[in-house]
């Protein structure tokens, strides 16, 4: 039986240079889709998968992400006092269980690889989910749940995969896809943000993964690869020599919230998702003009 996943590392350094100013004093995985923070949404993902320890490797500017998996006792006082006993209840739902958070430091920008690393000793010699917090999936159930089904199944490495444009396989990881189901196929090869003619396939890494400790050695002996960084995706590639990947195709959709198309799409379909929003919030697209085909946007006075 393979062994049981306790423990899931979340990235959370990058700088977010692509949503300045937003993110200048404010780490990317606070931006809120609704309501709710990048990072909430991978931490509940991971809970529901069975998580039990939440590891984050953090950068300078990172603390309000600590803060924000602790008590605010001053906010339930006043939450409490006003009778707003829902708001409370959510909070105190959100909030992992004492002592089941770590945080260390990625102290320099060096890559997802090097980060990965950085949680090494935290881990420890045992496997482990990642999740990349700017990737928010819809999906019922949640991606790294329906993960953790194929690693039951057949151990080893497992990383979630979803179809992208054949154009757009240059901002991923790929996969080649060996024999197989959608719910756990071979991964034959992996090559991190190919050209479209060097792509093995449309499949590319959607920022879930469960992978067994041995990666860490290879971590620590990766030389920088694409864009200048210490990339997982090659480490894979080694690993692959010596252990099965397998690659499963989920029930969902990814929304790449770290391009502000991927953002701002996922906003629009979570907020009508919503009970509580659905309506209103259709009926102020189509006072904007937007659902008509073909509609031009409702001119915004100047
Ligand atoms: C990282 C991984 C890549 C994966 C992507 C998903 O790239 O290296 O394999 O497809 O996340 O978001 P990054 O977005 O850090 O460039």
């Amino acid at each position: 039986m393979s062994k049981r996943v306790r423990t899931a590392v979340f990235p959370v350094a990058g700088l977010g240079t692509r949503f300045l100013p937003a993110t200048k004093a404010m780490p990317k995985e606070m931006l809120t889709v609704v309501d709710r923070p990048l990072i909430q949404y991978a931490v509940d993902e991971a809970r529901e998968a069975g998580i039990e320890h939440f590891v984050f490797v953090t950068g300078r500017n990172k603390g309000v992400i600590e803060d924000h998996f602790d008590r605010q006792y001053e906010l339930e006082h006043t939450l409490e006092m006003r009778g707003k006993v829902e708001a409370l209840q959510e909070l105190q739902k959100d909030l992992p269980s004492a002592g089941r958070t770590s945080f260390t430091r990625q102290q320099e920008p060096l890559g997802l690889g090097h980060a990965v690393w950085c949680a090494r000793e935290l881990v420890g010699d045992q496997p482990f989910a990642l999740l990349l917090p700017d990737m928010v999936f819809q999906a019922r159930p949640g991606v790294l749940k329906q993960m953790m089904s194929a690693y039951e199944e057949l151990g080893g490495n497992i990383v979630g995969v979803e179809e992208v444009d054949p154009k757009d396989v240059s901002s991923y990881g790929i996969v080649a896809r060996g024999a197989g189901p959608d719910s756990g196929f071979r991964i034959t090869g992996m090559v991190e943000k190919p050209k479209p003619a060097d792509a093995p396939s449309n499949l590319f890494i959607s920022g879930r993964y469960i992978l067994q400790p041995e990666i860490f050695a290879l971590l620590s002996e990766q030389t920088r690869g694409a864009g200048g960084e210490i990339q997982l995706t090659d480490a894979m590639q080694i690993l692959i020599r010596t252990q099965n990947f397998t690659g499963v195709k989920y029930d969902g959709k990814v929304f790449d919230c770290g391009s502000k198309l991927g953002f701002l799409t996922a906003n629009v379909a979570f907020a009508l998702e919503r009970e509580d929003l659905a309506d209103d919030f259709r009926k102020a697209i189509r006072e904007l003009g937007l659902l008509e085909p073909d509609a031009e946007p409702r001119k915004v006075p100047a």
